[in-house]
């Protein structure tokens, strides 16, 4: 078993000397959704690069900080720059955010990402709220960090993610006048986009949007006892599903297409929550 706290016990000790605040709210931005952190008050931003041990975000749209910012009143802490399985890192290595977030006392995280549409509802451009996860590629990684069975993993899915948080964004986009679809993130490791057959096989086994990040993230937060909210933002139809060629370009275009109603119904949620 991977002990967290150990591995992570140097970057905290590092952090606390420099944080103006414990975060209330942590806010983890997808793949090209990282402008959020420029809308809001930032108090310190700390480059993840100066941070011991911090894992180097080697993905463009993902500038690695950790900037302590304010909205609405409430204390944010907003993770510019995620870690993922494709860039070669491992499960410990990916939930370093979130780790952190937990430790510096954030009771609520507000996971976002850039993912492909399955459902043919969707179309690129929409936003989705995460109502559950597959990520069944990677239970074995999960229990290693985790550990086996104990009583708090294994109870851990009771509101995941939380019907409260996922009130308020559905409210949140009322408000804002904003359409939200809702469905099951569908998690693969990567590193390449999916096959047809791949999303196919999704497809039928109940997935609405596909990416690779997110899950476990949501998973170790809820276990440190986090209220996890969830926001897709659809950014290309899945594959097969469109006879173009997916690249990491076009989600990134899409991304800067729905920024504008992103920011809004992120401002909205922290307003609400
Ligand atoms: N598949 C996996 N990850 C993604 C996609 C996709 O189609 N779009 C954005 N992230």
């Amino acid at each position: 078993m991977i002990d967290l706290n150990a591995k992570y016990e140097n970057v905290l000790a590092a952090l606390r000397t420099q944080i103006p605040f414990e975060p209330e709210i942590c806010i983890v931005l997808g793949s090209g959704l990282g402008d959020f952190a420029d809308k809001v008050e930032t108090v310190k931003s700390i480059p993840t690069s100066s941070l011991p041990n911090y894992p180097k975000s080697t993905v463009q749209g993902h500038n690695g900080y950790l900037h302590f910012a304010k909205y609405a009143g409430k204390k944010l802490l907003i993770v510019q720059g995620r870690i993922h399985f494709y860039e070669g890192y491992k499960l410990s290595e990916c939930l370093i955010p979130v780790h952190i977030a937990a430790k510096l006392s954030s009771k609520l995280i507000l996971l976002t990402n850039a993912a492909g549409g399955i459902n043919p509802n969707f179309e690129p451009g929409n936003l989705m709220l995460i109502n559950s996860f597959n990520g069944i590629q990677i239970k074995k990684e999960i229990t290693e960090v985790l550990g086996l069975a104990s009583l708090d993993a294994k109870n851990n899915f009771l509101d995941f993610p939380s019907k409260l948080f996922n009130n308020r964004i559905k409210q949140a986009a009322l408000e804002e006048k904003i359409i939200l679809k809702e469905g099951v993130y569908f998690f693969t490791k990567g590193p390449s986009y999916e096959t047809p057959a791949e999303i196919k096989m999704m497809q039928k086994f109940g997935g609405d949007a596909v990416g690779m990040s997110t899950y476990h993230e949501a998973v170790y937060a809820s276990y440190m006892k986090m209220k996890v909210g969830a926001i897709s933002c659809i950014t290309n139809f899945a594959a097969g599903l469109s006879p173009t060629k997916l690249t990491h370009s076009e989600v990134m275009e899409t991304a800067e297409l729905v920024k504008k109603d992103f920011e809004r119904l992120v401002k909205k949620v922290i307003e609400l929550v």
